[in-house]
């Protein structure tokens, strides 16, 4: 099989690899690709916002599957229009891409089919969502409806901060992202990650993750897409799994599919773990980044048929194969991230460090510059190993990384921590 596999960062050269070793696999493609990508399949400069230029593509060079990393290209149909040109394509169409791309779509999705999540009411004006706000009380969280590069959301802590918010929401700080809000009550509990492979019909269980989305040591400082992850969620016991499964993936299956916008590809579900058990915090429509290179080293199964069959026809009824084993990730970003990453510095020492039994290296935001390699954005490598635990994972991870040369980069040294301290 030809394989073209849209993105660029870390998810999509953990999804090369995992591709690339199929022996299903003739072909892979990557647009744009990155270059650690490129050592694992041919890097295209092909733009996945141009759709016919796409889908040529595809017709030149036989491509019988397409594999979406982000969710830009869901939300902007991509699925869509490759699948009425003929061409396969993993991931969601545009309508059901709207779980990601409409906070309010999937709250309205969750009240209709008794999905478990936080309650709330959605709202064009600011004096409604204040009003609300104020009856509901402090701390209260304020979301932008759609997609805002993850700073659209808000959990205030006062009632001034969820009036700033609101108003910084109207104000237009996210554009038309920012045209509804979502008011919704504060979850308390520990949050975790839950994948799950969807073809429309069913859905089985992938694989559980949990990322550390703040800057700084102590889970501390500014949002980012992710400093690091760990796979599985220690939280996520089998007797998890299943109620997640139970109560939030059948339901959402069944209601998209009533709604006539069958949801296929994988479903990212973010959840708040509670005392009353899972409760919904976002979907997501696309697999998780760093969570993806996390999951993926644990795969024990061939992935491409897994991705052809979410796309084309019936998943098989029986959870991912998984080993026993733990990975973690961390991710090594230039300084100044999130807010002004510094790009150009040049990195050395990758040879040694990957060249440590269990573990790999994924590039998320480098470039080549003769034989030089550069960064090239704010998380540019992600250092991840399997372990027969977490921390056996964490020590080997560490230890990799140690080996890197970049004194233009940072990472945290605490990843790992919630998982440790059970
Ligand atoms: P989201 O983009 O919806 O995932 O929200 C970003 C982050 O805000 C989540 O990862 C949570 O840490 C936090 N968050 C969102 N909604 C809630 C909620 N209802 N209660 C508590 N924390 C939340
Ligand atoms: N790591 C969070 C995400 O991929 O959205």
């Amino acid at each position: 099989m030809n394989v073209l596999l849209i993105g660029s960062g870390g998810r999509e050269h953990a999804l090369a690899i995992a591709l690339g070793a199929s022996p299903l696999l003739t072909r892979l493609f990557a647009a744009p690709g990155n270059p650690g990508i490129g050592e694992v399949a041919q890097n295209v400069a092909l733009d996945a916002a141009n759709h016919s230029a796409v889908i040529a593509f595809c017709k030149a060079h036989e491509i019988d599957l397409v594999v979406i990393g982000p969710e830009a290209p869901l939300v902007a149909g991509l699925v869509d229009d490759l699948t009425a040109a003929g061409v396969p394509a993993f991931g969601p169409s545009k309508i059901a891409a709207q779980l990601e791309g409409s906070k309010g779509y999937t709250k309205d999705l969750c009240r209709e089919f008794s999905i478990p999540t936080a309650d709330y009411e959605r709202f064009s004006d600011a004096e409604g969502a204040k009003a609300y706000a104020r009856q509901r009380g402090a701390p209260i969280v304020v979301k932008a409806d759609g997609l805002a590069a993850g700073k659209g959301v808000v959990v205030a802590e006062s009632m001034d901060e969820a009036e700033a918010a609101i108003d910084m929401i109207f104000g237009g700080a996210f554009g038309q992202a920012g045209a509804e809000v979502v008011i919704e009550d504060f979850l308390e509990g520990e949050e975790t990650s839950f994948f799950a492979l969807c073809d429309g019909e069913c859905a089985i269980p992938f694989a559980s993750a949990q990322d550390h989305k703040r800057v700084g040591e102590g889970d501390v400082g500014p949002n980012t897409g992710g400093m690091g992850a760990y796979s599985p969620a220690p939280i996520m016991s089998d007797a998890m799994s299943a109620r997640v499964m139970a109560e939030i993936v059948a339901p959402t299956m069944a209601g998209m599919k009533a709604r006539g916008a069958p949801y296929r590809g994988v479903l990212f579900v973010g959840l708040m773990i509670g005392a009353s058990g899972p409760k919904l915090i976002e979907f997501n429509a696309r697999f998780g980044d760093p969570e993806t290179q996390v999951m993926l080293p644990r795969l024990d199964c061939d992935l491409l048929p897994l991705l052809l069959a979410s796309a084309t026809g019936k998943l098989p009824q029986a959870p991912v194969a998984l080993k026993p084993q733990s990975a973690l990730t961390i991710v090594y970003a230039a300084n100044g991230y999130p807010d002004s990453p510094q790009r150009g510095t040049e990195i050395h020492g990758l040879d040694n460090a990957r060249a440590q039994a269990d573990v790999t290296i994924t590039h998320a935001g480098t470039k080549l510059q003769g034989d030089k390699l550069i960064a090239n954005g704010g998380r540019v490598l992600n250092v991840t190993a399997l372990g027969e635990d977490v921390a056996d994972a964490r020590r080997k991870a560490y230890a990799a990384l140690e080996m890197i040369d970049w004194p233009g980069g940072f990472y945290r040294r605490d990843i790992g921590w919630r998982a440790l301290a059970r």
